[in-house]
């Protein structure tokens, strides 16, 4: 049966450099096509923001179950395609997961009684507070706000960082504006609504080098640190939210559990759009420890390494080139993770109750290369 799935690209404000973002309609989503699923996986390729409205009614199974759909459909040239594994991807251990569908995950802020059978939920939206070197003054907190931290949705140890992010706003608090300060010396601010999640192209990232540093970005490697999350645990961010400040904070070898040599990943700092054939620069510049450049040198000082990692990703989260996804309930946002960096932002008070709910599937394989045909 054909597909009557509509695919609208996002309009931007005037000014704007953002060119991404599509809002998709005319789908159930709980009973798609392949025909739909397959125009929608082209669709996340090109567009790598896609929302829904008004899908409100999803159930945590048919999250999950569109998620892995999409993330097969989005593995196109898998060998193993047909042996997805449903692993899914944790961003830390006591995240809260539906009790029927663990593979989903209950995010937000405020005490909840019940959700999807999980009770008596303490929902913690993250404060820049707990993780930057520099903070926003208290009489300023509730109108000025932070990136949280730029990522990518993986592991970056082990399994192969998941294609897709799915997540669904079921109950968001009463919409007003905050202003993100970056606090980086060049006075950017952008105001976003609250509770916003920021997104940032990593096509445009790489676009924005000089010829230079793309060469140079297309021949290194980023090697990610082995329990890259414990590693920087103590470390503080970049007022900007992109990657750290080099204080020593970082754990050593003998301090984390231990390593599988075989799980640290080694990636090209660009990984090619299989649809599209696009390079995007994408790196999560917190948890790198080293670069391997083309000629066979390494470069370990961590200082060094951050310092080239933020010349290349800064240019990339000008404020008029950052998305902020204004919530609605009911919106289901699927976002491309090889194609762009994102950001939780905002800073929530303890009554504003907030209820997402969250779905990674981690990849079947690693990143396409540049030198990927
Ligand atoms: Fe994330």
């Amino acid at each position: 049966m054909a597909s009557h799935v509509k695919v609208e690209p996002m309009v931007h404000p005037e000014g704007s450099g953002i060119s991404f973002g599509a809002n998709v309609s005319d789908v159930d989503l709980v009973d798609m096509s392949d025909a739909d699923i397959e125009i929608i996986a082209k669709a996340f390729y090109k567009h790598h923001v896609l929302v829904f409205k008004g899908q409100g009614h999803l159930s945590p199974r048919a999250q999950f179950e569109f998620t892995r759909r999409l993330n097969s459909a989005a593995t196109i040239s898998s060998p193993h395609k047909d042996q997805l594994d449903a692993k899914s991807f944790l961003l830390s251990p006591d995240l809260n997961t539906v009790p029927h569908q663990p593979q989903v995950q209950i995010i937000g802020n405020g005490f909840v009684l019940e959700h999807e059978g999980a009770k008596n939920l303490n929902l913690r939206y993250p404060h820049h507070r707990s993780s930057h070197s520099t903070v926003i003054e208290a009489q300023n907190a509730l109108d000025y706000t932070r990136f949280y931290r730029w990522h990518i949705d993986a592991d970056l140890y082990g399994a192969p960082p998941p294609v897709a992010t799915t997540i669904l706003a079921v109950k968001l608090p009463k919409r007003r504006m905050q202003t993100i300060r970056y606090d980086d010396g060049t006075g950017d601010e952008l105001e976003a609504p609250l509770g916003t999640i920021a997104f940032a192209s990593g096509e445009a990232m790489y676009n924005l080098l000089s010829e230079e540093d793309k060469a140079f970005a297309q021949s290194t490697k980023v090697e990610y640190a082995a329990h890259p999350y414990l590693w920087m645990a103590s470390a503080k961010s970049h007022p900007t939210g992109l990657g750290l400040v080099s204080e020593g904070k970082e754990l050593h070898d003998d301090e984390l559990p231990p390593i599988d040599p075989a799980s640290i990943q080694i990636l090209p700092m660009c990984w090619r759009n299989p649809v599209t054939g696009r390079l995007a620069l994408q790196v999560h510049a917190s948890v790198v420890r080293r670069l391997h450049l083309g000629n066979g040198k390494v470069i370990d000082d961590l200082e060094r390494v951050r310092d080239i990692l933020y010349r290349f990703q800064r240019p990339g989260i000008a404020p008029q080139l950052v998305y902020t996804h204004d919530w609605e309930e009911g919106d289901f946002v699927i976002f491309h993770n090889r194609g762009l960096i994102h950001s939780v932002v905002g800073t929530l008070a303890e009554d504003e109750v907030r209820i997402m709910r969250q779905c990674i599937i981690a990849g079947t394989e690693m990143p396409l290369g540049p030198g990927a045909a």
